[in-house]
Formats: C-alpha cells, structure tokens, sequence
C-alpha cells in the first residue's frame, strides 16, 4: 500500500486527535468543542481559517502559486445515541455519540492539511471544508446558502464517508449516483369519532390509514418503471387513546427515497392523490404535507475519474472498488455537489463485528483507516492541482 510516508509518521498523532473528538461528541451546529479544535490545528499547521459559516463551520485555505481550486470536505457532527463502548475513548457527553464516524472524517482531513502544509506538491489552492450538522440537518446546505462558494471558489468539491463492512483499505466510487434523495411526508386522515361498538355511527380513519398504507406501496411497486429505485416508507402511525373508542383523526409519517428527479416527482404527486382517494372512498378527508429535504448525492463523472485514481494511487486497482450498488441512505454532500462538478467516495472501515455498524452503540471509526484517507486526500489534491 502506498500510504504516504509523512503521512504514516504522524498516524499516532491522527489516532490521539481522532479519539480527543470521539470522547466530546456535538450534534447539530452545537459542534463548539470540535470547531474550535479543528481551527486551532489548522492554524498550527500554517493555514488561513475562516470560521462562521453555518454557525459551527470551519473552512481553512492552502494556496500555493497560481492555479485551479478544489475544496475538500468533512463533517463534524454526532448523533444522539448513548455510547455503549467502555474503551477510554467512549463519548463523555451523555447520549452523544460519534456512531457514524465523522470523528474519523475530520481528522482524516486534518491529517491532509498539515502534510500538504509541510511538503505537498501542488500548485493551486486548496479549501478543507469542515461542516457542522451533516445528519438530519443539512448543514451542508446552509453552508453554501451562507456563501460557501461564493467566498471561496472551486472548481470541484470532493467528500468522502467510511463504510463498515467493506475492508480497511478499499475504496468505492461510481459515476452517477451513489446515494439517494430523501424527503419526508405526512398524512393526517380525519373522519368521525364514535363508539367502538357502534361503528356505522362514524367515519373510521383507522381503517381508512389501514388502506392508505397499503395502497402506497403501489408507487414503488406499479407506479415506478421497474428499473428504477424507490422507496416509499411509512415509519409511523398515530391514533387513538383507548380500546373502545373509534379515534376521529390519524396521523401517518414516513420517509421516501429515489434518485432520478422524474421518480422523485412521481411519489411527490402520487401520496396525495392515492391518499385523497382512499378517504374519498370512505367519506373520510386527508391533509398532506410532502417535505423535500437531501438531494441525491450525484457523482460528475470526470471527478470520479480522478477520485479513482487518486484512490488506486494509495491502495492499487485492486483495491478500488469501480461500480458499488448505490445505497438509498442520504447525504447532505448532496448540497455541494448540486452546485459543483465533484465526487464523493466510500472508504472501508472493516469488518462488522461486534456490531461496529453506523448508527450503532457499539460502532468505532477504525484508526488503521486514517493514514489511508489522509494519504488518498493530498494524492487527490497533488493529481488535481498538479504542480
Ligand atoms: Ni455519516
């Protein structure tokens, strides 16, 4: 494996930062503790630091000469979990927890700024993204509504998450898309309360929700060419207060999934239509709300070439994984590849006992991984921005 040899000289720094940030876990755009360490290491390796961006997000910049710009990113944030692991490293910060490994993503970008600080070879200029609120919250998104790329160009943007489950020391990446769109959808069925035992006396929205959920099904099953990927889930259902009362209202919500916008468009006018309906059917009425929240998470193919060979450089053809099955996970990169040509790429973070898994109690970024992203980030900057 060719991980850069400055880079693996550092590797027991990487691991004591990497572990510093897993120990204070912040969630959305609350990342104070990790803001200020991400900074205050950037300017110790040398970098210009802006601070601000979406509340919590850091941007550091490296030019050296005149030539192209990339920006890189990383996320910062945690979840709200409670951390089930006993090592010394385990989340301080009660129902906090880094189980999705972007304790491991912000070092690992760490760790390419200071070794493009001290030796890289390179000629253009550099902005190492660290953005707060990447789950659930779209930080990324208020990142670039607050000016992102407007206050510092790029000509591409590059993100990167690991992937438990695939080895350490492999990498993923395909052209086109790589993660889903994702959206949200509430249904609030209403018909008339009435006794349980005197059925006839009301309008049964329980029954009616019953029919909803199943006639949704049929967007992804009949409704979408069979080539194509969609996800319609209800993930809950709210009625009623006790076992002889037929409730007047229920309320559904769920989550949906796609990639191509005409899909995506389909599910957005096809819940209500089939939800309107139903209740029709039984005298009953609906009211929906349809929230569109990530974008798909689309690689430009030319950038997925030079991701590509960026990763073969580090880990060799073998290791790089060219057509991975997209995931209908979202990603709020999303955001920044919408408004710039880029790549985003899966890197392995090996296997998953123990139920290391994201968004696990018991997940772990795995260390033996930060010299290779590291190493993979400076040799995507060093084939970009070629001196
Ligand atoms: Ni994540």
């Amino acid at each position: 494996m060719a991980i850069i040899n400055r880079i693996a000289a550092f590797h027991d720094d990487m691991s004591a930062w990497r572990r510093e940030i897993h120990a204070h876990p912040e969630t959305a755009f609350e990342e104070y503790r990790t803001s200020d360490f991400v900074a205050a290491k950037l300017k110790s390796f040398g970098l210009e630091v802006h601070r601000g961006l979406a509340g919590t997000g850091v941007v550091a910049t490296l030019k050296r000469g005149d030539g192209p710009s990339i920006g890189l990113r990383a996320d910062m944030d945690a979840l709200h979990i409670h951390e089930a692991n006993g090592f010394a490293h385990k989340s301080q910060n009660q129902g906090k927890m880094h189980a999705c490994g972007h304790d491991g993503h912000t070092t690992m970008l760490l760790g390419a700024a200071r070794y493009l600080s001290e030796a890289g070879k390179f000629k253009g200029t550099v902005h190492f993204i660290f953005q707060p609120a990447e789950e659930n919250e779209g930080g990324g998104r208020k990142m670039v509504e607050e000016g992102l790329f407007k206050l510092f160009p790029v000509e591409q943007v590059y993100g990167m998450h690991n992937w438990p489950g695939m080895p350490a020391g492999r990498f993923a990446v395909r052209a086109g898309p790589m993660m889903a769109a994702f959206d949200i959808f509430e249904i609030i069925v209403r018909g008339r309360g009435a006794h349980a035992a005197m059925p006839h006396t009301g309008i049964d929205p329980v029954v009616t929700a019953a029919q909803i959920v199943t006639g949704l099904q049929t967007i992804a099953s009949r409704g979408t060419h069979p080539v194509d990927a969609a996800v319609v889930s209800v993930t809950q259902i709210h009625a009623g207060d006790t076992w002889n009362v037929i409730p007047a209202e229920v309320v559904l919500r769920g989550t949906t999934r796609s990639f191509r916008p005409e899909v995506r468009d389909n599910i957005e006018k096809s819940i209500p239509r089939i939800a309107e309906g139903i209740a029709a059917a039984h005298g009953a009425t609906v009211s929906v709300r349809y929230e569109r929240r990530y974008p798909p998470t689309i690689n430009e193919p030319g950038a997925t070439e030079i991701a590509a060979r960026a990763a073969t450089d580090v880990v060799g053809e073998a290791q790089v994984e060219r057509n991975p099955t997209p995931t209908m996970g979202a990603e709020d990169f999303a955001f920044m590849l919408e408004q710039k040509p880029g790549c985003y790429v899966w890197i392995g973070n090996g296997p998953t006992d123990n139920e290391r898994v994201l968004h696990s109690p018991h997940y772990d970024f795995n260390d033996e991984v930060l010299p290779i992203g590291a190493s993979y980030w400076a040799r995507l900057v060093e084939t970009t921005l070629a001196a």
